[in-house]
């Protein structure tokens, strides 16, 4: 049987809206050629991100009644903290309101100027928050993982060698920590291997330095590691999300991708003197350690997503309908970031539109003509992203890579909605030398993607 279908049935639905090219083309000048300010409600599929945007279980809505909304130690927060250390079996959990609230905890406590951060492609957030407390975030991908057309199994891998490299020439004790994002959302949402997360653990272990996991995308990533490494054919899923985080030291976690609710987060740590420090930061940002921001019923929806995501069935059907859409617009030609991804497809926009140069955005350029041809949002994750400025001439550095991002909700669209993002990009595809540049005419000091305005060249 090839057919992809989805091991849920429908309860509620939510209406989506057709709109006119005339109208879009009017809606998007009217946001400045930026998807993030488009409404929602004029955005046909919206692919902008797998962020918070999952459908909840009947179970978790029922759980959203069940919610203990007592200030201190609810009954909720304990079953939130059962099922976290069941799974990741850290000490200590902190809840958060989202992934980066556990960021900014976790590097304001742990990082200070002049320190260096390790990873194997910070997120956005990640990188805002290591360089907001004067660390520098350093991406240590392998090389041939930056090559969007290889077909790797793991090409989340951290280089180990420039590893040992950094930690040789920076100093020990200028690295706080070392982390590592499964699977890496940056680089493609390319799974990590075990054997992986095995050497930079030993490594981390051999200095003495602390090793921490984003572990947002945890349970796609122990599945990749089910499917393409030897010996875990036939081990429970949860076993090998349990092998993952016993060679790590703590890990951050944005609730809004693989637990399955639209909002979040938390932050775990075997350090009890770390904890602590921790615990004082929340309460004065985010609140008491046992909501951390959150309320109680959000708590009792994570505790059951957790378990839920783990449910090999939605696995193999989130898996296979994000590599059916990667598999089916790179048969006909569309170069996207191989193999695909857990989250999303990221397509190569740079290789898909050579007319179009780097300092003229082609991967914010392909995003607009998905929005305009079909009502898809997609996001860019390229220059407009990830440029960086050249500390002498101040001139504007390009990214790695241009890509756009079609991140898939959970649970929340059909294969044929899939069908539709397909035939739309395969039209999009066959008129591609027709999409134009663009220029920033407006934008902000950091994470300027957000906001900023464009205009078309
Ligand atoms: N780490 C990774 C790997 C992420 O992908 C994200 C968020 C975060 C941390 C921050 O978590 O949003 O809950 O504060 N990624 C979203 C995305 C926004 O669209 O990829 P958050």
């Amino acid at each position: 049987m090839s057919v992809i279908i989805e091991p849920f049935k429908i309860k509620s639905v939510e209406p989506i809206r057709m709109t006119t090219r005339a109208e879009r083309e009017e809606l998007l000048r009217a946001a400045g050629y930026n998807l993030f300010l488009v409404n929602s409600d004029d955005v046909l599929i919206d692919l902008l991100t797998d962020s918070g945007t999952s459908a909840m279980s009947s179970e978790q809505w029922a759980g959203i009644m069940r919610g203990d909304e007592a200030y201190a130690c609810s009954k909720s927060w304990y079953r939130m903290r059962d099922a976290i250390r069941d799974i990741f079996g850290f000490e200590h959990v902190i809840p958060t309101h989202q992934g980066r609230a556990a960021e900014r905890i976790l590097f304001s406590i742990m990082c200070k100027k002049g320190d260096v951060v390790p990873n194997n492609t910070h997120f956005d957030t990640t990188r805002a928050n290591v360089e907001f407390n004067g660390a520098e975030a350093l991406d240590l991908l392998k090389a041939e993982a930056l090559n969007p057309a290889a077909i790797l199994p793991f090409k989340g891998d951290m280089d180990v060698q420039a590893l040992e490299k950094v930690i040789a020439e920076k100093g020990r004790e200028r690295i706080p920590l070392i982390m590592i994002t499964i699977t890496n959302n940056s680089g493609g949402g390319q799974p990590v291997s075990m054997a992986n997360i095995r050497a930079v653990s030993a490594v981390a272990k051999k200095y003495n330095i602390p090793f921490y996991i984003d572990a947002c995308r945890f349970a796609e990533n122990a599945w990749f590691i089910k499917l393409r490494e030897p010996g875990y054919a036939d081990k429970p899923v949860k076993e090998i999300a349990r092998e993952i985080f016993s060679y790590a030291d703590g890990c951050t976690m944005s609730a809004k991708k693989d637990a399955l609710v639209n909002i979040g987060g938390f932050l775990c740590t075997n350090d009890s003197k770390l904890a602590g420090a921790q615990r004082d930061l929340l309460i004065l940002t985010e609140g008491f350690p046992t909501y951390g921001g959150l309320a109680g019923r959000d708590l009792e929806a994570i505790a059951i997503g957790l378990t839920e995501v783990l449910n090999e069935d939605y696995l193999r059907y989130r898996i296979a309908s994000t590599e059916y859409l990667g598999r089916h617009i790179a048969d006909a030609g569309v170069p996207i970031v191989q193999p695909p991804g857990g989250h999303a497809i990221y397509i190569d926009a740079k290789a898909m539109l050579p007319h179009i140069p780097v300092e003229q955005y082609p991967g914010q350029a392909l995003s607009i003509e998905l929005y305009l041809a079909a009502g898809i949002r997609s996001v860019e994750i390229g220059s407009v992203m990830f440029a960086r400025k050249d500390a002498v001439t101040g001139k504007e550095l390009p990214a790695p890579m241009e890509l756009v991002r079609l991140a898939i909700p959970r649970r929340v669209y059909t294969q044929s909605h899939i069908d539709y993002v397909v035939e739309s990009i395969l039209e999009v595809n066959a008129h591609k030398e027709r999409i134009r540049g663009v220029r920033i005419v407006k934008q902000a000091p950091f994470l300027r993607h957000f906001s900023a305005s464009f205009a078309l060249i």
